[in-house]
Order: C-alpha cells, then structure tokens, then sequence
C-alpha cells in the first residue's frame, strides 16, 4: 500500500536520482583518491585532528546517538539546524507555485519564510485567545487543501506548549491528507510531554528537534529529524551530499555522550528555576499587564500601552525581542532567561519604568 508520503511527495522528487556523492557511494578501499579531497592533511593552528576528508554522508553515529536519546527507534537525520530541517521538509513534500502548508500564528516565522521563497501559500489558522490555544478543528480542515502543517510545541513565541492530546487530535483528522511537522525547538523544557514516541503510531508525524536551545550548541548547527521510514526515504533524496562538518559531530557526541546529557539536564534545572523566579517578579511589577505562561527558556510579556518596554531595556543595554509587529501581540516583548544575575538586572531596570496613570 502506498504511504501518505508517497502520494504527497511531488513527482520531480519521487523521480529524483540522489547525488552519488564519494561517501554515499561508500566501499572500501587502501588508497582513496575518489573525491577530489586534499590526500593529507594540513594542520592549521596546530590542530590534532584531520579535516582533508569529506565526513560521512550521514553521520550514523550522531543519528544513532540522537535515537537514544530521543527514547526513539524510528529514523532520525541529523541536519544543520532547525532551520534546515524546515527548509528540507517544505523542498520535499511540496511542489514550488502549487502546493500549501498550513501555520498557526502567532509562531515561529521560518515555515512562512520557506513556504514564501518558492512560492507557496501558507494557510494561517491563528491560535486562540488569551492562552493562545490550538484551533485543532481549524487545521484539520485547513489540512484538507494542504501537504504540511507546522505546529510549534512548546510554541515560540507565545512559550505554551499543545497539549499530547491535541497533537493526537490533529494526527487523527489529517493522517489522509497532510504530514503534521511538530518543531520541538524548546521540548527539553518540558520533555515529557514530547510528541516524537507518537510516530511510531502515526507515520504522518514528523518530530523537529535541535540542539541550538538546552543544549547550547546553536553555532555547531545541529538539528535533526525524527520521521517514519516513509517521510525520510524522500527527506534523504534532498539531503545536501555532506550535511554535518565533521567538527560539528564530534561536539554533538560530546554533548549526546552520558556525561554531557548529564549537564544538559542539571544546566536545563538551574534555567527553569531562574525563569521561573523571574516570571515571579515581573509579576509584582505594576509595568507588566500580562506574563504569559512559558515551556521555554523565554518569556512573552505584555505591557500597558505607553513608553515602548523594548526601546527602554535597550536605552539601558538590556537586548530582547520586541513582538508588536504582530497584531496579535501589541505591546508584547519576549524575554529570553539568561543568567540569574542577568534576569537581576533585568528587573533591577524595570523597577524604573516609567508607569502609566
Ligand atoms: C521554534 C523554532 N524552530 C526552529 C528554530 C531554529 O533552530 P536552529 O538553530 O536549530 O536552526 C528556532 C530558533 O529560534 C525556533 O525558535
């Protein structure tokens, strides 16, 4: 029987052959000269480690670290970031000038961006009221007419996260016409209520991770993708030739190792306890009108009209997100949680704010 994938995936893709790049091809051999790499290698900076060699076509090891760690045995694909996994999915499941994905405002902007650049139209079923929730019937009609919808759990940049039941929901009403993208950017804040155990039940779930947020590695550029065997088989046909530098993946092992886990989780600890202090305070503060619930390691705040809270924290060197841009968050910065001594002063600065009457 042919997959929801399958019938979804434009047929230029299906068509595609993959670049047969050297590490692709794979074989073994004594002397390598297939790929036009440099043969030895030239230390800069007297580094120990060799850098001639193009890394692996996939890097298994980062993948097969990642399963574990994700408590996964379905695929996963290690990627450039986020980003580049949004990008993938959006080239491989819909066709340029045709196709629609679906996004539920107000949320992360890239799906829109993606959509936008090759020229496809993204259907907007915005979240509703003052807890920005999923209108999960709004998408799941709105995924009759699309391939993908992007749902953005714990949400950036309102900080909820959709409820596992929700997520089923939409699994539920769409799993004959679109492939639900659940980006879980911040789920290491609240990691037990992660989607990615329900593809194993639902192969039109495709789980977004990274390791640019708990983990702090954003400069590494390392996300991944956990899908059905179905999906990937098509993700791994757009898959750039070499995705991960090498240099990359030896931080990744690290942090994926037993000890870095370790740090990552007592590192995750220490910043919910300071957001959460935070919020505390920022809610004794007669500037702050609302201070939304968060599942990150970021705060969405709204002020009473008045003096801009963005342009204030900035005139005393304090750089956050402003969000008024967006109709649905007049008067709402987002705060991402730093240091304790940070979010100190932050408070310390709005203590000053000059107060409406
Ligand atoms: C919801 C969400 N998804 C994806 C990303 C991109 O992450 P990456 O650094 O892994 O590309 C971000 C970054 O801010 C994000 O907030």
């Amino acid at each position: 029987m042919s997959s929801l994938a399958a019938s979804l995936v434009p047929e230029v893709i299906k068509k595609l052959i993959p670049y047969q790049s050297a590490r692709r091809i794979g074989g073994s051999g004594r002397v390598w000269l297939n790929a036009n790499e440099l043969e030895f290698p030239i230390h800069f900076d007297n580094q120990a480690k060799s850098y001639n060699r193009y890394p692996d076509f996939l890097p298994h090891d980062v993948a097969s670290a990642y399963q574990k760690y994700a408590g996964v045995e379905t695929p996963v694909l290690a990627v450039r970031g986020a980003d580049e996994a949004i990008d993938l999915l959006i080239r491989t499941f819909c066709q340029p000038g045709k196709d629609k994905i679906v996004v539920c405002p107000p949320t992360y902007a890239m799906y829109e961006f993606c959509a936008d650049a090759l020229a496809m139209e993204t259907i907007k079923v915005p979240l509703v009221g003052d807890a920005f929730d999923l209108d999960s019937q709004g998408v799941i009609q709105a995924a009759k007419e699309a391939n993908l919808v992007f749902l953005c759990s714990p949400n950036n940049p309102t900080g909820n996260l959709i409820s596992q039941a929700e997520i089923i929901k939409v699994l539920e009403g769409t799993q004959d016409d679109a492939i639900v993208v659940v980006d879980e950017a911040y789920i290491e804040f609240e990691l037990a209520q992660n989607a990615a155990s329900l593809i194993a039940q639902y192969p039109n779930l495709v789980v977004i991770r990274t390791l640019s947020k708990a983990f702090g590695l954003a400069a590494v550029r390392c996300g991944f993708i956990l899908a059905d065997k179905s999906v990937m088989d098509f993700v791994a046909k757009l898959i750039p030739p070499y995705p991960m530098p090498d240099s990359s993946a030896t931080v990744v092992l690290a942090a994926l190792s037993e000890t870095g886990l370790k740090q990552v989780e007592e590192n995750t600890q220490t910043l919910i306890s300071t957001r959460d202090w935070f919020i505390g305070e920022l809610k004794n503060l007669p500037c702050i009108a609302h201070v939304y619930p968060s599942s990150t390691n970021f705060v969405l705040v709204r002020t009473h009209s008045g003096e801009d809270l963005f342009a204030y924290l900035l005139k005393h060197g304090i750089v956050t997100r402003n969000q008024s841009h967006d109709p649905a968050l007049r008067n709402c910065v987002r705060i991402t949680i730093g240091s304790q001594s940070s979010m100190e002063e932050v408070i310390s600065v709005l203590r000053s704010y000059p107060t409406q009457s």
